[in-house]
């Protein structure tokens, strides 16, 4: 492995503040709630769908008080369409530790942040740098891409021993100076290596020629910047089919469980799910006669597995209910839950026969 030039990091902050995103809602504030909830929010979701969510998220939550005393299901249903609904859970019992074991300050340093439900290493050091200055490494996927290439450091990162040796080297690249002037360098720096992952270091044809690290960069000298970073081991992806119980009683109200704890959408309000059709057809009492209308199949890609979801609309007569522990909401209740981003979607024409507003009276 080879060094790349002298001055790697000076490049990176001259480059950012050029060149690198400047304006984002997030950024141009040293208050660690607002870097924190952005930090959580971008972890698997793109900037473009957390411009949406976090001033929303911010005017009904406004501080880290305000999150902590929170009731579980305003977060979820402020979280509801970002997917990845442990971050949200983790968001809600970090805000109450803050304030039950730091009276409502978040720490100032990368060490203690970590120790925080749901701050890793790496989001611990991005919000330690941008909000106060500290001298600490971050390493999420963009920056692993970035450094791996710039070092030409070829060695597997599926091997725990060699992701170690690249915080090592990521550590080894950071800005140098006073404390003070660390305090403008490092939120550069740390918001330079995202800019150049996220827009010029791309998995695919990265745009080395206006990459402001270009020259020393072993993997662009080798010609081959794509093979990095090197990971062997590949995630196995499965497949599974959920039969989704649309049960609807003629006021128009539909029937909702909560998901259990853990697994895929754990806590979040949804249709029954059954693994087998006829496993569905038997959670219903035998008073139901009208006939099953089934929906068009929906694909929901997670990160290891595809959802088929087969939604089965079946009318109830008043008063029948399916098996299981659910109950009747209506649209209005619905539309402030947390609901999966694809039951919300399925459901979205529903919500017309529940509202009265959308039964205009007939005029005589
Ligand atoms: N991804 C993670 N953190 C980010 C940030 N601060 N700005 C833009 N994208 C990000």
């Amino acid at each position: 492995m080879t060094l790349p030039e002298q001055g790697f990091a000076a490049r990176v902050v001259a480059w950012q503040s050029t060149h690198g995103r400047n304006s984002l809602p997030w950024q141009n504030t040293r208050d660690p709630y607002r870097v924190w909830l952005s930090e959580i929010m971008l972890q698997q979701t793109q900037v473009a769908t957390v411009l949406d969510y976090f001033p929303r998220f911010l005017a009904r939550l406004p501080d880290v008080k305000a999150l902590a005393q929170a009731s579980p299901d305003v977060v979820l249903g402020l979280w509801s369409g970002l997917g990845y609904y442990s971050r949200a859970r983790n968001l809600h019992r970090c805000a109450q530790q803050v304030v039950e074991r730091f009276g409502g300050e978040f720490p100032r340093s990368a060490e203690l942040l970590e120790t925080l439900p749901g701050i890793g290493r790496s989001t611990a050091a991005a919000i330690a740098s941008f909000c106060f200055g500290e001298r600490v490494a971050i390493l999420d996927a963009n920056v692993k891409r970035v450094l791996t290439r710039a070092l030409g450091f070829s060695a597997d990162l599926a091997r725990p021993a060699n992701e170690r040796l690249l915080w090592n080297e990521a550590t080894r690249l950071l800005p140098e100076g006073s404390p003070r002037a660390l305090q403008d360098s490092m939120p550069r720096y740390t918001q330079g290596l995202m800019d150049l992952g996220a827009t010029i270091c791309m998995p695919r044809k990265p745009q080395c020629l206006l990459c402001p690290v270009q020259q020393g960069c072993v993997a662009r000298e080798q010609g081959r910047p794509e093979d990095y970073p090197v990971r062997t081991r590949k995630l196995r992806r499965t497949s599974e089919t959920w039969w989704l119980l649309l049960a609807q009683q003629p006021d128009g109200r539909i029937w909702l469980e909560r998901r259990p704890a853990e697994g895929i959408w754990a806590g979040l309000h949804c249709l029954p799910v059954h693994a087998r059709r006829q496993d569905l057809e038997r959670s219903l009492p035998a008073a139901v006669c009208e006939p099953a209308r089934e929906l068009p199949v929906l694909l929901h890609v997670l990160t290891h597995k595809d959802l088929h979801l087969h939604p089965v609309l079946r009318a109830m007569p008043p008063g029948v209910q399916p098996a299981g522990d659910g109950r009747w909401t209506s649209a209005q209740e619905w539309e402030m839950l947390g609901l999966p981003a694809p039951v919300r979607k399925l459901l979205q024409p529903f919500a017309r026969a529940c509202h009265p507003s959308f039964h205009p009276r007939e005029s005589s």
